[in-house]
């Protein structure tokens, strides 16, 4: 896919990750969400009933996948079972796009269970470049590249995180999923300005965001994905979407997750401060939720 592809992607709308703990309630509230996010491994591994209401929301609604296990940043081998697995559940819920983290959560088969910074070196992005592209080419959907919040700083970095974000990207050739509050969090902690890293960035390539609630602690912000979307990182996706034009936008939430009417709301205030800018752009590929309603529970 060449770089111009990348922002005629469908906007999707807003929509929220599919989570257990909203199958039952969540038929009743489909139509105020345009689109879902599925956590890859969470699906990967399970059949029943988990693989049943994918079924029948992404019959109902756009999908897109998104991974936390691709470790595209390790010098171990790629994992060709994991690939296999994510290819199956590509082939089965057919997601718009795929994606994962621009960082390293696994070394010598040890899994971390956290997405672990990479140096921003030259270095780093040619290895990372290769392996997006060997991870890419085998899929029949685009392959996005998410960046992280992190905590820790490399002595032996050579570039700023935006360059080494738009490096990695560009000779990749993928698309970037902007994680706005992840933006917020990293320019807080490493005292940045997130204006100018956003204007540094290769927006023609961002084909999705992620929106989310952070927690703000005496000395550093922890990106929890536990809490709404402070009035900030607000501020900052109108800021992007002035600059991108229409994005699929979606709200995290991982932990302490509310019930579903919380999950409409705490997105609408999403879709509202989006139509602010970008008025009433329709989304594409809602395909009416009648198959969704009538789900077994
Ligand atoms: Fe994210």
């Amino acid at each position: 896919m060449t770089a111009t592809a990348f922002d005629e992607l469908p906007f999707l709308g807003y929509g929220i990750g599919l989570r257990r703990t909203h199958f039952d309630t969540l038929p009743a509230w489909l139509e105020r969400f345009d689109f879902f996010e599925v956590l890859s491994e969470n699906f990967m591994a399970f059949g029943g009933r988990p693989r049943e209401v994918l079924r029948r929301v992404a019959a109902a609604r756009p999908v897109v996948l998104h991974g936390v296990s691709l470790s595209i940043g390790s010098v171990d081998p790629l994992d060709e079972s994991y690939l296999d697995a994510l290819s199956g559940l590509i082939d089965e819920v057919k997601p718009r796009w795929f994606s994962d983290h621009l960082c390293l959560s696994s070394f010598e088969e040890v899994d971390y269970h956290d997405l672990v910074p990479l140096p921003f070196t030259e270095e780093a992005v040619a290895h990372v470049a290769e392996r997006v592209r060997a991870v890419a080419g085998r899929a029949p959907v685009p392959f996005l590249l998410e960046n992280p919040s992190y905590y820790i700083a490399y002595r032996d970095s050579e570039m700023s995180e935006a360059e080494f974000l738009r490096e990695v990207v560009t000779r990749a050739d993928c698309g970037l999923l902007l994680d706005v509050n992840n933006v917020y969090v990293n320019a807080e902690n490493h005292g940045y300005d997130a204006r100018a890293f956003i204007d540094a960035l290769p927006l023609e390539r961002v084909a999705q965001l992620h929106m989310a609630g952070h927690l703000v602690l005496p000395d550093v912000i922890i990106d929890t994905h536990g809490a709404p979307v402070v009035p900030a990182v607000m501020d900052l996706f109108r800021y992007v979407l002035e600059r991108t034009g229409p994005v699929s936008t979606l709200l995290e939430w991982d932990h302490d997750i509310p019930p579903i009417d919380v999950m409409a709301r705490e997105l609408d205030a999403i879709r509202t401060a989006g139509r602010e800018v970008l008025g009433d752009v329709a989304p594409d590929g809602v395909v009416g939720g009648e198959e969704a309603t009538t789900w077994r529970r």
